[in-house]
């Protein structure tokens, strides 16, 4: 008896093959996350590039705060800060980072581990550029996470900037991008009963190849 002739008593008792469909197909999990985030910005009233970005401080407390997502390149995430904030600061000394996107009413997560780097370039200085002259000068006047003596006391130090640097202010020195290229994303999506769909993308380094483990709700 040859093997094709074989009766196969178990079939109906297997699991069905797991392949990856809907949402979640494909072969390049930036190309998930860009169609994720472009479905939640038809649905979300407001921000849906929000997300809650992690970092950890010398102690090794975990620290977490929210931040925008302002690109999401060919193999990164990027976002925008002051350098000498806690994060910028935290972000520079361990060189790793965190964050989650999470959209309430499309009820999905998008989690993602990685290495951090800063992201100082040409593209910091065009975004930085294409921001409101308010929000420009608010990058240059605020000392992010330092103590405020009062809201008095900033809006003075605006009012001196927008004398001193005029109507195009360069990019401040200690303000820009974070580039953060994942080794893990994690993407959940709300399933019936609480049987959620969750595929964990994960890579032994930037640039090694990707393998996909449907994991547990
Ligand atoms: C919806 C939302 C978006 C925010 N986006 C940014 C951002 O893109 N960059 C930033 O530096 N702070 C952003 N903030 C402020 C941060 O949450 C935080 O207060 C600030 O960056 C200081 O954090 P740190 O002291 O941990 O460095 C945002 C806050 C909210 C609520």
């Amino acid at each position: 008896m040859t093997n094709t002739e074989t009766p196969d008593h178990h079939q109906e008792d297997r699991p069905e093959p797991d392949t990856r469909s809907g949402i979640f197909a494909g072969d390049d999990p930036f190309v998930i996350a860009q169609d994720w985030l472009e479905a939640a910005t038809r649905s979300e009233p407001n921000d849906p590039n929000a997300m809650a970005l992690a970092s950890v401080d010398a102690q090794g407390m975990p620290n977490v705060r929210m931040v925008l997502l302002k690109d999401i390149a060919a193999d990164s995430f990027v976002f925008y800060t002051n350098y000498g904030s806690a994060k910028g600061q935290e972000l520079d000394a361990s060189g790793m980072a965190a964050f989650v996107l999470h959209w309430k009413s499309l009820r999905r997560q998008i989690r993602v581990r990685g290495m951090v780097e800063r992201a100082e370039g040409p593209d910091a200085d065009s975004y930085y550029a294409s921001r409101s002259l308010q929000s420009r000068l608010g990058a240059w006047a605020s000392r992010q996470s330092q103590p405020l003596a009062s809201r008095s006391a900033l809006m003075a130090e605006v009012a001196r900037l927008t004398l001193k640097l005029g109507p195009k202010p360069p990019r401040p020195p200690f303000w820009g991008g974070f580039r953060i290229t994942p080794v893990e994303i994690e993407f959940w999506a709300d399933g019936a009963f609480r049987l959620h769909d969750r595929y964990r993308w994960r890579r032994a380094a930037p640039g090694a190849q990707w393998s996909v483990t449907r994991l547990n709700p």
